[in-house]
C-alpha cells in the first residue's frame, strides 16, 4: 500500500511543462482570464480610470511581480503542491497553513469564476443562434439582466464550464494544461487586437481613451488602492498557491525571473487592451464605465452589432473569453486536484472529479444569489489573495533565505542580475505595502478616519 502511494506521489512530482513557451503559455493562461477582460475594466471604471491604471501598474511591478517570482521559486524548489511545498521548507510551525488557505481560496474563486465563465459560454451560444443580432443598447442591457435573474440558465452553463475545465485538468499537466494553453493564448491575443481597433474607431470624441489615459488623482481613495492591489493579485493569480503549483512544473532549465516578467507583461497588455476595447464603446453607447460586473456583457454586443461580420466577431470573442476563462479556471482546479491527489492518495482523474463536486455547491449559490457572487469576488480579490500574498512574501526572508532563493531563481537558467533588487522589495517593501494598504481599508470600517 505504502509503495503504491509512493508511486502516485512520484507520478505527480514527475509531471511538468515540456518547454519554456509551454510554461509561459500555461502561466500566462492562468493569469490572463476573466480578471483581465471582465474584471479589470469594471474595477477601473468604478475607481475613476487613468489614475487607477497608474497605481495598478506600480503595484504590479513593485508588489505583485516579486510575489510571482517568489511563488514560482517556492514551487520549483520543492516540486510539491501548495501545502506540502510550505511544509517541506518549514516543517516546524504553522506555515503550511498558507497552502491550506490557498486551497480554501481556490474553492471560493472556482465557484464564482465558473458562474461568470458560464455567462460567457451562454453568450457564445446566444451569438451563434443570432439572438444578440440587431438588439438596441437597451435590449442588450435587458438580455444581461434576464440572464442574471435566471438561475437555471446560469447553473447549466456553469456546470458545462466546470466539465470543460475538469476535462483539461484530468488530462494532465503537459497533455492538458500546457497543450491547450499553447494553442489558445495566441488566438486570444489576435482577437482582442482586432476588436480593439474596431471599438476605438467608434470613439469619435476620444472619451474612452481620455478616461483610460488622463489621470484624475482626486479619485484615488484608500478603497481604490486596495482594489488596485486586489486586482493585481487576482489578475496574476497570486496569493493562493496557483503559481506555486505551476512553479513546481517549470523545468530547472528555465530562468524564473524572466518567465515571471513575461507573464506579468502579457497579463498587463491584455488588461490594457481590454480597457481600450471596452471604454471607447461604453462611451459610444452611453453605458456607464463604472456600471459593475455587467460592463463587458452590456457594451460589446453593441459593438458587434455595428460591425460588418459582427456576428462572426461576437462568436469569436465570446468563444475566446470562454477560452481565457478555461485556462485560468484549470489553474485554480489544478491547485485543488494536486492537493487531493497527495492528501487522499488518489489519481488525477478522481481528484479532479472530487474537487469539482465539492465546488459545485458554492457555484449553485453564486448562480442563484448574485450578491453572493459579488461577495466572493470581493472577498477573494480584496481580502484572501492579499493576505495569502502577505504570508507568502514573509515566508521568503523568514524561511527560505537569500541564498536558496537566488540559487533557485538562477538554477541552470542564467543570471538574475536584479536579484538584490527583488530581495530588497520582498523583504522590506512588499509585506509592509500590503499591510499598509490593508489597514487603510480596515480603519474606516472601524470608524477611524486616519486618511
Ligand atoms: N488570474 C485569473 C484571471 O485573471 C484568475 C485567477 C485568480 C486564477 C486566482 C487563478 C488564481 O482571470
Amino acid at each position: 500500500m505504502r509503495a503504491f502511494s509512493n508511486i502516485k506521489k512520484l507520478e505527480m512530482s514527475h509531471e511538468g511543462f515540456g518547454s519554456k513557451i509551454g510554461a509561459i503559455a500555461a502561466a500566462a493562461g492562468s493569469a490572463v482570464g476573466l480578471g483581465n477582460i471582465w474584471r479589470f475594466p469594471y474595477v477601473t471604471g468604478e475607481n475613476g480610470g487613468a489614475a487607477f491604471l497608474l497605481v495598478y501598474i506600480a503595484f504590479t511591478l513593485i508588489i505583485a511581480l516579486p510575489v510571482l517570482m517568489s511563488e514560482f521559486a517556492i514551487g520549483r524548489t520543492t516540486g510539491k503542491p501548495v501545502t506540502d511545498a510550505f511544509r517541506s521548507l518549514a516543517p516546524k510551525g504553522k506555515w503550511y497553513l498558507i497552502g491550506f488557505s490557498g486551497v480554501v481560496c481556490a474553492f471560493v474563486i472556482l465557484s464564482f469564476y465558473n458562474v461568470v465563465a458560464g455567462w460567457t459560454l451562454y453568450y457564445t451560444y446566444l451569438s451563434i443562434t443570432g439572438a444578440l443580432n440587431n438588439l438596441s443598447p437597451a435590449e442588450v442591457t435587458q438580455t444581461f439582466n434576464n440572464t442574471l435573474s435566471d438561475p437555471a440558465t446560469c447553473i447549466i452553463w456553469m456546470l458545462v464550464m466546470m466539465g470543460m475545465t475538469g476535462y483539461v485538468v484530468a488530462r494532465g499537466v503537459s497533455e492538458g494544461i500546457e497543450k491547450y494553453s499553447k494553442i489558445l493564448m495566441p488566438i486570444l491575443l489576435v482577437l482582442i487586437i482586432l476588436i480593439c481597433v474596431r471599438s476605438l474607431s467608434l470613439d469619435t470624441e476620444n472619451k474612452g481613451i481620455k478616461f483610460l489615459l488622463s489621470p484624475d488623482f482626486s479619485k484615488l481613495t484608500p478603497r481604490a488602492l486596495v482594489e488596485a492591489l486586489g486586482q493585481a493579485f487576482f489578475s496574476l493569480s497570486l496569493g493562493m498557491g496557483t503559481m506555486t503549483t505551476y512553479g513546481a512544473y517549470i523545468s530547472k532549465k528555465q530562468n524564473l525571473a524572466k518567465c515571471a516578467t513575461s507573464v506579468a507583461i502579457i497579463d498587463f497588455m491584455v488588461a490594457f487592451l481590454a480597457g481600450l476595447m471596452i471604454f471607447p464603446c461604453a462611451f459610444a453607447f452611453g453605458v456607464n464605465p463604472g456600471s459593475g460586473p455587467g460592463l463587458v456583457f452590456e457594451t460589446l454586443p453593441n459593438v458587434f452589432n455595428q460591425m460588418p461580420m459582427g456576428q462572426v466577431m461576437a462568436i469569436g470573442f465570446f468563444t475566446l473569453l470562454v477560452v481565457a476563462a478555461v485556462t485560468s479556471s484549470i489553474s485554480i482546479l489544478e491547485v485543488l486536484a494536486s492537493y487531493f491527489m497527495t492528501k487522499l492518495n488518489i489519481g488525477r482523474k478522481r481528484a479532479t472529479v472530487f474537487s469539482i463536486l465539492l465546488s459545485i455547491g458554492f457555484g449553485i449559490g453564486c448562480s442563484v444569489f448574485p450578491t453572493m457572487l459579488d461577495f466572493f469576488d470581493n472577498l477573494s480579490a480584496n481580502i484572501l489573495l492579499p493576505l495569502g500574498a502577505f504570508f507568502i512574501i514573509l515566508f521568503v526572508p523568514l524561511k527560505v533565505g537569500p541564498e536558496r532563493m537566488r540559487n533557485e531563481m538562477e538554477a541552470h537558467g542564467g543570471k538574475f542580475t536584479l536579484f538584490p533588487c527583488y530581495y530588497f522589495l520582498a523583504k522590506y517593501i512588499v509585506p509592509w505595502a500590503i499591510l499598509f494598504i490593508f489597514i487603510s481599508k480596515i480603519l474606516p470600517w472601524l470608524g477611524i478616519n486616519a486618511f
